[in-house]
């Protein structure tokens, strides 16, 4: 949700700032602008996409001590100009862009109206650099200190000042904010992408902190106005990893890294055949205790959860339920002491997914997180974190994040198998041989592409489409319709393959294309009388299976095949051809595949 960059000491600010925003466009795109300071501040804002940004500002190249740039996903009021952000307090003494919401923003702005304030902007934001002004008698860090207790909501403030050239001051609550420094220069940012050309050292704000970033150098305060030390991490994601390179999209770049980012993950937890959890503390002795699991995350990362329920209840035989992270944080289920609760996230910063993880905590539940992000906020909060391999996901539809996070949490479940001796020895062998050779069995699927670019012709003016699967299936079709959705905009719904007729198959008329998802052997024949259901009514049909199956060639119109592997790993290849599909059909449409309407990458609100 909203991105932010900024920086401190580059010759040419400008450029940093518009960089910075390009690379961030995914965390939103309704609107920019970018605030540089040089004796005075100057505030450039425009609606719509960075491009309009740019060519507003032109050559126009204005040497600056310092400057913050923001690009913008409509909370509170309309996408326009005059809510872009930066925001300039009344008095002109205050400049600030803002990620998150302020929940008391009515209360302060009415408390500010009656000290004389006047507002021009619908933004909660407005309202925080307005109150952050009115401190402003006390030095900078006390009157930020002053504006975050009176603050309620989420925060990760980038502020420029009256008088202090050549600083930014930062304010974080519940909303990434990192620091990197590079000689004589320092740069800020709500994400690594914006600055991993300038820095790969980089400082993670924590809650209720504070800093002042000067040239090359930066001091952090707590909320009492107390210095702290923090760590300096060395990022190790490369830059090739969030450039385009040779590929039209980034989505399509992503879907084709997966061999790569399934192997580096599993490099990471197979040692020697074994897996091996030592990087994020987890042990024997912690999953032994384990009795239930419950799994959590929001979106994709949601139906990650779906797949691997069934995987878990099926080898390890313990209770797990899946529960969307928004929902679960208002529910009045209780975690227990033995329940181990796996918390999905691919930016480690949606914000239902953060709450929900503190609550499962602070009910007492073991908590591991997976989590594409190093340093993210639900990676350093979670007790153990299993991080996916995946490098930096820039298209807001996630593929590689997605296939990484099934496959780490394969390895989790069946270590919790081996552990809870659920499975023998050589179950175990066998599924980490066939684990290994995920990746080129997802390369071969990829050699396949035309087929299914082909296949997507048929969608081309389609309004709705179905998909249809059992048990860990039904999970792949939840993505695979999600993938559709969103960047085809093309309506369609996931349903376990024996619900379709109660009820929804009154929508399916002549030419109604419906996916019939088929990997697992003993359930296909229960989803081909589905499908056959819906044939007779005038479907056109298509099936995902395995090479060689012969039972659904009858029921199907047309059949995508997937190299043969061990049953429950199948979700990760049955996922491929749904991302495949999803995007040739957003591109004839002629669509924006990376940035679809109305999305943001990353969720930092409620
Ligand atoms: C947003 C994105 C989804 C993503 C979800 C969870 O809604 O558009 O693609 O699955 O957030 O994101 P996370 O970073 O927690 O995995």
């Amino acid at each position: 949700m909203c991105g932010i960059v900024g920086v401190v000491g580059a010759e040419n600010t400008m450029g940093v700032l518009l960089d910075g925003l390009s690379r961030l466009e995914y965390r939103g795109y309704d609107s920019a602008g970018v605030a540089v300071y040089e004796n005075s501040v100057k505030i450039i804002k425009s609606k719509g996409k960075i491009e309009n940004l740019k060519k507003k500002v032109g050559n126009l190249s204005i040497p600056a001590g310092c400057g913050i740039g923001h690009t913008r996903w409509a909370t509170h009021g309309e996408p326009s100009e005059v809510n872009a952000h930066p925001h300039y307090s009344y008095r002109k003494k205050v400049c600030a862009v803002h990620n998150g919401i302020i929940e008391n923003y009515k209360e302060i702005k009415d408390f500010l109206l009656e000290k004389g304030y006047k507002f021009y902007s619908d933004t909660d934001t407005e309202a925080a650099v307005n109150l952050i002004d009115h401190y402003l008698n006390e030095d900078p860090i006390s009157a930020i200190i002053s504006a975050m207790k009176r603050i309620k909501g989420s925060y990760a403030l980038a502020i420029i000042i009256e008088n202090k050239q050549d600083v930014i001051y930062l304010a974080k609550k519940d909303s990434p904010l990192i620091v990197g420094i590079d000689k004589e220069k320092s740069y800020i940012a709500s994400d690594i992408p914006a600055i991993l050309p300038y820095t790969d050292k980089v400082y993670y704000m924590d809650n209720m902190e504070l800093a002042r970033v000067e040239k090359g150098k930066v001091e952090f305060f707590d909320i009492n106005g107390d210095p702290i030390e923090k760590e300096l991490h060395k990022i190790s994601w490369s830059i090739d990893e969030a450039e385009l390179g040779e590929y039209d999209h980034f989505m399509l770049k992503e879907i084709y890294e997966q061999p790569a980012s399934i192997l580096n993950t599993l490099k990471r937890y197979i040692k020697e055949d074994t897996i091996d959890f030592n990087s994020a503390g987890i042990d024997k002795n912690i999953l032994s205790k384990i009795n239930k699991v419950r799994i959590l995350g929001c979106g994709s990362a949601y139906h990650v959860g779906v797949v691997i329920q069934n995987v878990i209840e099926e080898l390890c035989k313990l209770p797990v339920r899946t529960e969307y992270a928004s929902e679960f944080r208002y529910g009045s289920s209780e975690c227990s002491k033995d329940e181990l609760v796996i918390v999905i996230s691919q930016s480690g910063e949606t914000a239902d997914t953060l709450f929900a993880l503190r609550l499962a905590k602070s009910q007492g539940a073991k908590t591991v997180a997976v989590v594409n992000v190093v340093g993210s906020s639900i990676a350093r909060e979670a007790e153990h974190t299993l991080y996916t391999m995946a490098g930096p996901e820039i298209a807001v539809a996630t593929t590689k994040a997605y296939t990484a996070q099934i496959t780490v949490c394969m390895l989790l479940a069946i270590e919790l198998a081996r552990v809870k001796n659920s499975i023998n020895e050589g179950a175990y062998s066998k599924m980490i041989s066939e684990i290994k050779e995920i990746p080129d069995k997802i390369s071969k699927i990829l050699e396949e592409n035309k087929k299914i670019e082909e296949l997507s012709l048929k969608f081309k003016n389609l309004q709705h489409a179905f998909m249809i699967g059992r048990r860990m299936d039904y999970g792949i079709c939840l993505e695979g319709s999600l993938k559709l959705k969103e960047i085809s905009y093309i309506h369609s719904e996931a349903y376990p393959a024996g619900e379709l007729k109660h009820g929804t198959i009154s929508l399916i008329e002549n030419g109604t294309i419906v996916i019939g998802v088929m990997t697992q052997d003993e359930i296909i024949e229960k989803t081909i009388s589905n499908l056959t259901e819906v044939k007779s009514r005038g479907a056109y049909i298509i099936g995902i299976t395995y090479e060689g199956n012969a039972m659904i060639s009858d029921a199907c119109d047309k059949i995508i095949y997937l190299p043969k592997t061990f049953k429950l790993l199948y979700p990760i290849l049955s996922a491929i051809p749904l991302q495949l599909l999803a995007y040739y059909v957003s591109v004839g449409r002629g669509l924006n595949v990376d940035k679809p309407r109305n999305l943001a990458k990353s969720v930092t609100v409620e």
